[in-house]
């Protein structure tokens, strides 16, 4: 079926490629059996684009993801690009892309299914029923502040350098995106910062404080230092509803969050933009959490689940497609609880499927649920 929803795909490196392999039968599926149509193309970012092209992200690329309704991103990185210089490297890949599209707010929910309670390091009692919703701004603060750099000083040191900086508007921002966001969840937010230390983290909880009480005074909001709040992540997650937070610790407390979950392939994402006012659009991404794993590449051991439930993500945040995305999510869910495990959330006494097992699992359960 022809479609004007315009998607761009973009494998990327190490396992991407092979887990995009298995969404790409869901998409199929989909089309064929639901009538969601998509203009798929698909292009290189990474250390893909760096063989081909010899940059991790082309003019060509940004223009195709700037033209998308959506971007559907697999992974980036492995060892064989470790050594060149910080804006040669596949991480610009998916850098440059989050700046070019201001993706400035990162949804990274951490969810735990009932079937995989036992595969989390955590006790079942602490994870069961797990639900949170990490807000991570990702276009701001310390990945992109200048200065940046290594410089070397007159007595021969080095001396290296990055800058922590946000602007109210920036805050404002992403503090909007989370009390919206609580407003359809539990109604709390918990925003993270070092204001014990650090100025813009002062100001970031002046500014998220602000907007709540003029904006969003029904939603409950509590404040919380970074090193505490990666504290009870482990100690008691319930506690939590939406959790926002700058670029750096976001980044550093969804991975913890993820773990809760049992598995970094688990846990998907979606990067969003600021709504167009006049077109009503606003880019999207949609990216697992988890990096490009390249000592397992190529083997048919990945988890493709997390890249398939960003496909659901993207269903959902970019074409209001509610009820496609529960169907995928409750495939999910389903083959979990039939005990279908890629190593990665192996338990005792099964034997695990391979990646492409673990898309026929989903395809099955995606035809049974349909029928
Ligand atoms: C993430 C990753 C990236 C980041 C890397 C790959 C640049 O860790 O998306 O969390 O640090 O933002
Ligand atoms: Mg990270």
């Amino acid at each position: 079926m022809p479609s004007n929803k315009k998607l761009l795909v973009l494998p990327g490196d190490g396992i991407g490629p092979e887990i995009m392999g298995q969404v790409r039968r869901i998409v199929d599926w989909m089309d064929k059996r639901r009538h969601v149509s998509f203009d798929i193309s698909e292009g290189l970012v990474g250390g893909a684009s760096i063989d081909a092209r010899g940059t991790p992200l082309t003019d060509e690329t940004i223009a195709d993801a700037l033209a998308a309704d959506a971007v559907l991103f697999g992974s980036v990185g492995g060892p064989q690009w470790d050594t060149l210089p910080f804006d040669m490297r596949p991480e610009r890949g998916i850098l440059g892309l989050r700046k070019e599209l201001q993706l400035f707010a990162n949804l990274r929910p951490a969810k735990v299914f009932d079937a995989l309670v036992d595969a989390s390091t955590l006790k079942p009692e602490i994870v069961r029923g797990l639900d949170i919703m990490i807000l991570r701004e990702l276009t701001g603060g310390i990945y992109f502040g200048e200065p940046r750099g290594i410089e070397t000083l007159p007595d021969g040191t080095r001396r290296g350098i990055n800058t922590q900086v946000y602007t109210t508007p920036e805050i404002e921002r992403i503090a909007r995106v989370a009390f919206e966001l609580a407003g359809k969840r539990q109604r709390r937010v918990c925003s993270v910062e070092k204001a014990n230390v650090m100025e813009s983290g002062q100001m970031w909880r002046e500014d998220v404080q602000r907007i709540h009480d003029t904006e969003f005074p029904d939603i409950e909001l509590s404040h919380m230092y970074a090193d505490n709040c990666a504290m009870q992540l482990v100690r008691a997650p319930q506690q939590f509803d939406v959790i926002v937070s700058d670029n750096l610790f976001g980044d550093i407390l969804s991975d913890c969050a993820a773990m809760l979950t049992g598995s970094l392939g688990m846990l998907p994402s979606a990067s969003l933009g600021a709504v167009d006012p006049d077109t009503g659009r606003r880019h999207a991404l949609y990216e697992p959490i988890h990096g490009s794993a390249p000592d397992i590449a190529g083997q048919g051991k990945a988890n493709p689940l997390a890249q398939v439930m960003s496909y659901a993500m993207l269903l959902r945040y970019s074409f209001d497609m509610g009820e496609d995305a529960d169907l995928i999510e409750q495939a999910v869910e389903n083959v979990l609880s039939a005990g279908v495990r890629t190593a990665d959330i192996i338990s005792a006494g099964i034997k695990p499927v391979s990646t492409e097992q673990m898309g026929d699992a989903l395809l099955a359960e995606l035809d049974k649920l349909a029928a």
